[in-house]
């Protein structure tokens, strides 16, 4: 079932989630609905309190290519356990801050270690548009969104475009 996504600017994208303490039928739906979500919006990743629920849980797949095997991944408790020192620039976006892209430097690489849909742990290193997004997605369990690395200009710009698209949303 697809869910509604929350739009920038509101608290619920602005706070620190919880650790999901064991995987139940409820959470495994949650993550499914996330991915039924992200692909109907679409986008490469969602994060779970970009549909209001304040849990440590992300999902993605940035298999973008036409013909290409889809890898949805689920991770619960997501962690960044390493990450190197060379970087990497990307034009990232945000399914809660639409229409709006800016370039944001992280590490190339990163090391995660996440719990799975049946309750495994799982370790991987990504590099590319997969380093960047996971990261992405785990800064959202953080409260922190991509528009809070741009300089204050940029992000009260980008802010204002939005708090004028939800206005103008409500009003339909
Ligand atoms: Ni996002």
């Amino acid at each position: 079932m697809k869910r509604p996504i929350l739009l920038h600017p509101d608290p619920r994208l602005k706070k620190v989630c919880a650790p999901v303490p064991d995987l139940s039928d409820e959470l495994r739906r949650l993550a499914d609905d996330m991915l039924e979500t992200m692909y109907n919006a679409p986008g490469i990743g969602l994060a779970a309190p970009q549909v209001g629920m304040m849990d440590r849980l992300i999902v993605l797949d940035c298999v973008k290519e036409e013909g290409e095997t889809p890898r949805p991944l689920i991770m619960f408790n997501p962690e960044v356990v390493a990450a190197s020192d060379e970087m990497n620039t990307y034009e990232e976006g945000c399914l809660s801050i639409p229409d709006q892209y800016a370039d944001v430097t992280r590490p190339r690489e990163v090391d995660v270690t996440w719990i799975d849909r049946d309750g495994n742990a799982q370790r991987e290193t990504f590099d590319g548009l997969w380093a960047t997004c996971v990261q992405h997605e785990i800064d959202h369990l953080n409260g922190k969104l991509f528009i809070d690395y741009l300089g204050p200009m940029k992000r009260q710009m980008i802010t204002r475009k939005m708090v004028k698209l939800k206005r103008d949303r409500a009003r339909g």
